[in-house]
């Protein structure tokens, strides 16, 4: 017995076979094309992220005996999909989450004084991140798409609620209340759509999926869409909720890390919602089946794993990211190198759309080691600006940080991470936590699993790193650097 869980991330698609003790049987990953059409604009093709779910998926089953008695989705969030509601084919890429086009709008908003309200409602900020400006772009700026939702022939959601039509063959049109909290069309307090909000950002309600619980059952996948499977889906979180719940992070300040395309702190609340004044944001950790919610506070980063990714892909001065850590070893330092890797804005806690990478203090002696290096260290900085606003202003206590995701397995990251929080960060046996939490809600939901407790048994730390003294010069050059990469694209 087993859970398939699918994690359908930025730039690739994770399925696990998850037993019954909370091992991983098995697992299959794929990755899709990326399309950057102009500068700041990242859009996903949603027929690539199904076929590398399919894949994905069939690759995860071929590698077990195990036969999994439920499916758990966890996903990217706020990224804007239309789709036909009887064909399920996108009549457009989808808007991914980090695209920036929409900054405009968002200046329009905030001149017109929405802010404060759209803040107070949905627990998030006016930047073009969260889904809701995309679907006002889309209104605005594709006529032809846009018809078929004021026909109510086309549909709008996040990748989730994709993937269920997709699973179901069209029966299900649902999305989960972690995922509806990052629309900015959510009211946070009340736990249902906001009908102000979505006069405000023009998206007829109709369009919209119902919102569900993160778990129990809630459809099943049609056999002749999904491999030959007749299973419920019976567990939905956006992937940074499913991380926290992955870390089995069930008790009010218990905090994690999720170093992927980007880098996610959350903290849980309890039944609290608890307001940030310095860019961090409110948002629904997860719902149960008796619609009980759970908040948590949010330190959103946009570009973490995506700047190995570019070193890559962009400069080709690395094969792979893992190789980072041997590459950035073999110096001792940065060489005064900084690298604010601002490459689509900044998110938490300076929220600047129009920030642009920047790289300072080359000199003729700088070596792609130390631009690497550079990149790693960024990655500490950047989870290090948010914690201390957790600390700080929301006078929130991080006594240590549970780390996951890809780069958590990079031991030079992990400790440079430790020194700069001044706190130990504990890294779990098992990394891809993300999906490893969507298998624990689709469990939890058809009682594979009884209760929180049964799955805090199966977490095991594989290594805790302890804070070393830092460079003290090295994070006052990083908060200087980060101010010159402010407002670029306003230039
Ligand atoms: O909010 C965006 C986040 O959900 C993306 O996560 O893991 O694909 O970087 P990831």
């Amino acid at each position: 017995m087993g859970v398939l869980a699918i994690d359908a991330g930025t730039t690739g698609v994770t399925a696990l076979v998850v037993t019954e003790d909370g091992r991983v049987a098995s697992r299959g990953y794929r990755e899709f094309p990326q399309h950057f059409p102009r500068p700041g604009w990242v859009e996903h093709v949603p027929e690539e992220i199904w076929q590398a779910t399919l894949a994905a998926c069939r690759h995860a089953l071929d590698g077990t005996a195990e036969t999994p008695t439920a499916v758990g989705i966890t996903n990217q969030r706020e990224t804007a999909v239309l789709w036909d509601r009887r064909t399920l084919a996108a009549p457009r890429p989808a808007i991914v989450w980090q695209d920036r086009r929409t900054s405009g709008v968002c200046d329009r908003l905030r001149e017109a004084g929405a802010e404060e309200r759209v803040s107070e409602v949905t627990g998030l900020r006016l930047d073009p991140y969260f889904t809701g400006t995309k679907l006002t772009w889309l209104a605005e700026n594709d006529e032809r798409a846009w018809e078929g939702v004021r026909q109510g022939r086309v549909v709008a959601g996040t990748v989730d609620a994709y993937l269920v039509a997709r699973l179901t063959g069209g029966a299900r049109h649902v999305t989960d209340a972690t995922n509806a909290s990052r629309t900015l069309l959510f009211d946070l307090a009340r736990g249902e759509w906001s009908a102000e909000m979505c006069e405000l950002f023009g998206v007829p309600a109709g369009a919209l999926p119902e919102v569900v619980p993160s778990y129990g059952e809630v459809g099943r996948t049609d056999p002749d869409a999904f491999l030959g499977l007749d299973l419920p889906i019976a567990g939905i979180a956006g992937d940074q909720q499913a991380a926290l719940f992955g870390q089995t992070c069930f008790s009010p300040g218990d905090v994690k890390c999720t170093y992927g395309t980007g880098s996610f702190v959350l903290i849980n609340t309890g039944p609290k919602l608890v307001r940030s004044n310095a860019g961090l944001l409110t948002t629904v950790a997860w719902q149960t089946p008796s619609g009980e919610l759970t908040y948590a506070l949010e330190g959103s980063i946009f570009v973490t794993g995506a700047a190995l990714q570019w070193l890559r892909d962009g400069l080709g001065i690395i094969d792979a990211a893992p190789a980072s850590q041997a590459i950035a070893s073999s110096v001792p330092d940065t060489g005064g190198v900084v690298f604010v890797p601002a490459l689509t804005g900044l998110g938490a806690p300076h929220w600047d759309p129009d920030a642009r990478g920047t790289i300072l203090g080359i000199t003729r002696g700088t070596t792609y080691a130390h631009l690497v290096r550079a990149a790693l260290e960024a990655i500490a900085f950047e989870v290090r600006d948010v914690v201390e606003v957790m600390t700080g202003e929301a006078g929130l206590a991080v006594p240590a940080l549970k780390a996951d995701g890809g780069a958590s397995a990079n031991d030079l990251l992990m400790a440079m991470q430790a020194d700069q929080l001044g706190v130990p960060v504990d890294r779990p046996v098992v990394q891809e936590t993300t999906a490893l939490g969507a298998a624990f809600l689709a469990g939890l939901g058809t009682g594979l699993w009884t209760s929180p407790d049964d799955l805090r048994q199966t977490w095991t730390l594989d290594r805790r790193f302890e804070p070393g003294p830092p460079d003290p010069k090295a994070y006052p050059r990083w908060r200087e650097a980060v101010t010159r990469a402010r407002g670029w694209a306003r230039l």
